[in-house]
């Protein structure tokens, strides 16, 4: 049997896919593809793709593709895509009645068979998937967190970078809050090779990047028919290394809030520390009074997602 770390993606969609052959590329384990039964071939077809892949690219990793819950058992690191992506004009929040039993069944699971791992849930929306998944599983809290704030930081970057006419490589920005229309970009820290972008980029300009950060992911789903899927993929792979190579990267990502920014029993992004442990740490930036109010606004959108899903058994 392999001694290499498992990493088991639950659901072998276009994000699923992606991660599956961004993970094999890094060399960061073997892995697993899984999704229904119904859609268990297909997921072995891609397992199947991506090992030959390897033959090509010079890459070591097993990639098994299943729709049996007992290949994932074990894993290190489980990373949940599963669920329905939105269509042209849903919100995020539209596909709570669809994902919220998936992500139910999905729980059920993981806690059977990977009690051990570190769970980064994509599925959305986001910060009540992920709220619910660690209500469910009672999971430890470090050991459960949501993609959101690399995706969202990453479309901040690059709208920044145009605008400035720099490369992406100088531009450092983050977005706090909910994965949603009310999601918070933070301007005060937010710089292009240490100057704040405040300074190089005007303000009518920055609140045009603002807006489409936010519709980021709407955009993208008017073009395509579905949602993204290359850069959700980097950025949870990137979360997934953190914690294997114990990397200590701060990342912001949805976490478990117990009073930081003011807020308790809440999943919402802010920055964190990932490394061998999950969630090594929760850092509090001083945010602006209009920081702190958009936060608190994108704060309450969650809750009212979360509302319903406490509501419905
Ligand atoms: N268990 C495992 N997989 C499931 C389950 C389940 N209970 N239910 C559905 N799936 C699978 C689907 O069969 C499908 O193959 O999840 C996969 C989702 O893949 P895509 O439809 O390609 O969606 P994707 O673009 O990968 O997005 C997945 O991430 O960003 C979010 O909003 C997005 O919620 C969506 C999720």
């Amino acid at each position: 049997m392999s001694t290499r770390k498992k990493i088991a993606l639950i659901g072998a969609g276009n994000i699923g896919g992606e991660l599956a052959a961004l993970c094999a590329k890094k060399e960061l384990g073997d892995i697993v593809l899984f999704d229904i039964p119904a859609k268990a071939d297909y997921a072995k077809g891609k397992a199947l793709d991506l090992e030959q892949n390897g033959s090509v690219l010079g890459y070591d990793a097993k990639v098994t593709g299943t729709g049996n819950w007992e290949d994932c058992a074990g894993a290190s690191v489980l990373i949940i895509t599963a669920g329905i992506p939105r269509k042209p004009g849903q919100s995020r929040d539209d596909l709570v009645a669809t994902n919220l039993p998936i992500i139910r069944n999905v729980a059920d699971n993981a806690k059977k068979y990977c009690p051990d791992a570190f769970v980064i849930v994509i599925s959305n929306p986001l910060d009540a998937m992920v709220y619910e998944f660690k209500r469910r599983t009672g999971f430890a809290a470090e050991k459960v967190v949501g993609m959101a704030g690399v995706l969202d930081s990453a479309r901040f970057c690059l709208f920044l970078a145009r605008e400035a006419g720099v490369s992406q490589k100088d531009v450092r920005a983050m977005v706090l809050g909910g994965h949603g229309d009310d999601m918070v970009p933070v301007l005060s820290a937010c710089t292009i090779d240490g100057v704040n972008a405040t300074h190089l980029i005007a303000k009518d300009k920055l609140d045009a990047i603002i807006a489409r950060t936010r519709g980021g992911g709407g955009e993208i789903v008017k073009l395509m028919g579905t949602s993204a899927y290359y850069a959700p993929a980097s950025s949870a792979m990137a979360m997934a290394e953190a914690y294997l190579l114990d990397q200590k990267r701060l990342l912001p990502c949805a976490a478990y809030l117990t009073g930081q920014y003011g807020y308790n029993d809440l999943y919402m992004g802010v920055p964190v520390v990932i490394g061998s442990k999950g969630v090594e740490k929760i850092l509090e930036l001083e945010l602006s009074d209009d920081e702190k109010t958009m936060l608190a606004k994108s704060a309450k959108s969650v809750q009212s997602v979360v509302d319903v899903v406490k509501a419905s058994t």
